[in-house]
């Protein structure tokens, strides 16, 4: 099938190489001239595992291009994808005008009956608005359709290769039957596609990461109640997640959910919710804790140093806002690491893909290292913001050697506290006994 994907960017990347790889000719579109010219050499902008090979290989084998000229893709396609970004207008509000600019674009383009997919994460009532700004642009039949795209950072390709569920919502069947035969490959393993119509498919989208992101405020909330009664949350977190109603996944508590995703969508959600005259306590009570999250480890460590950080050096170990992604959108890190700042203390700082998305963001103001060791000489303490694989079992003793004193604040509860009291560190963790 000819297929166009316009916006390359982390959903619109991953699921265009995905559908090259499953045989279909596809052709990404990005405005960015640099990017495109980077995607045709190969090189992919952001961090993610397999997908650099994946690209590599359908660019290759000629099924995958890119391309600026979004009218030379949709020309032959029976599906379009618009990919691009929603960033949150300055209310919260999901900012519309890329996607329908996309919509118009594409009406211009068209020739032939042409599926038209909202892939991005866009509030009820897009899809409809998609379809008008086509419409005023063409006499050609178009379908549009509202394909979410549940894809984690870091494990992307492998969610869109083997989808828990793909949802589809459409209201013409040959906008069925085209995403049928498109997703069929990959739903082998008898995965269900689930056709709805298109505002119970935009609904969806948004009530599973605010679902999810409810459950971690859920927890960060049970956190502090641990702290205050001296029980131990991963205790707690074991004893309800063996409940097969209430599921082990998602229940850890830290410093607060942060990327592209969740808080965007929470956010958005919330000002539908309010739009349409029913304003959504649980939501706005999800977003208010997270924010207060957020604040946790520096207020923590105001709390053992005082407001006054100068002559203070604090490592930080993690600047993405989950492992497996070079992302720092929303990141806590970014919190913690301001509010550092502020008081006047010197940040260090580590993290083995991030560190070119951290210069971006902080420039001069921080310094870095390449081995996480090495961000520790003569640190008052060490922050661990995100849970990388090669932090969890560290040299405790190169560490200690190396701090000016041996006290950690852990955001992500890597250590087992009787541990961290044996090697002799001052610990501090979420939601467990110190
Ligand atoms: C999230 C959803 O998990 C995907 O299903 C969805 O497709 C995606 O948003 C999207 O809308 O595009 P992502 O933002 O990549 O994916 O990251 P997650 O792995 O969900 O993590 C989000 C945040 O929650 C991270 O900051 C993570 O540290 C935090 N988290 C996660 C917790 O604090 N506790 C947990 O138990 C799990």
């Amino acid at each position: 099938m000819n297929v166009a994907v316009v916006g390359t960017g982390y959903v619109g990347l991953v699921a265009g190489a995905c559908l090259a790889e499953t045989g279909n000719r596809v052709v990404c579109v990005d405005i960015d001239r640099e990017k495109v010219e980077a995607l045709r050499r190969g090189e992919i902008p952001i961090y993610e595992p397999g997908l650099e090979e994946l690209v590599k290989r359908n660019v290759e084998a000629g099924r995958l291009s890119f391309t600026t000229d979004l009218a030379s893709a949709v020309k032959p396609a029976r599906v379009a994808f618009i990919a691009v970004g929603t960033p949150p207008d300055e209310d919260g509000s999901a900012d519309l005008q890329h996607v329908l600019a996309v919509a118009r674009d594409i009406g211009r383009a068209m020739e032939k009956e042409t599926v038209v997919v909202t892939k991005s994460t866009v509030p009820v009532g897009t899809a409809q608005r998609v379809r008008e700004a086509v419409e005023a642009e063409t006499a050609v039949p178009v379908h549009v359709c509202s394909n979410p795209e549940f894809l984690k950072e870091g494990a992307a390709v492998d969610d869109f290769m083997k989808p828990d569920r793909v949802v589809v919502g459409v209201d013409h069947p040959a906008a069925e039957e085209a995403l049928r035969e498109l997703y069929a490959p990959f739903l082998r393993t008898g995965n269900a596609l689930m056709v709805m119509d298109i505002p119970s498919a935009e609904i969806t989208k948004y009530a599973a990461n605010a679902m999810l992101a409810t459950r971690i405020s859920f927890m960060n909330a049970i956190a502090g109640l641990c702290e205050r009664t001296g029980a131990d949350v991963d205790k707690v977190r074991q004893g309800i997640g063996s409940d097969a109603r209430i599921g082990s996944a998602f229940l850890f508590p830290g410093a607060g959910y942060g990327g592209s995703c969740f808080p965007k969508d929470v956010k958005a959600l919330i000002r539908t919710s309010r739009e349409l005259g029913a304003p959504s306590a649980i939501l706005e009570a999800v977003e208010a804790v997270n924010e207060a999250q957020k604040q946790l480890l520096l207020s923590r460590v105001v709390r053992r140093f005082g407001g006054d950080l100068s002559g203070r050096t604090f490592a930080v170990w993690g600047l993405a806002f989950k492992p497996n992604t070079d992302d720092m959108r929303e990141a806590p890190s970014r919190v913690t690491i301001e509010g550092l700042l502020e008081r006047g203390a010197k940040v260090v700082a580590h993290d083995p893909e991030a560190i070119h998305e951290a210069r971006r963001v902080f420039g001069d103001r921080i310094a870095y290292s390449k081995r996480e060791y090495d961000s520790l000489d003569g640190a008052d303490a060490l922050i661990i913001h995100t849970e990388w694989l090669p932090y969890r079992r560290p040299d405790f003793a190169e560490m200690k050697s190396r701090m000016a004193q041996p006290i950690l604040f852990d955001g992500r509860n890597l250590y087992a506290p009787a541990m961290m009291a044996g090697h002799g560190f001052e610990y501090y963790s979420i939601g467990r006994p110190v």
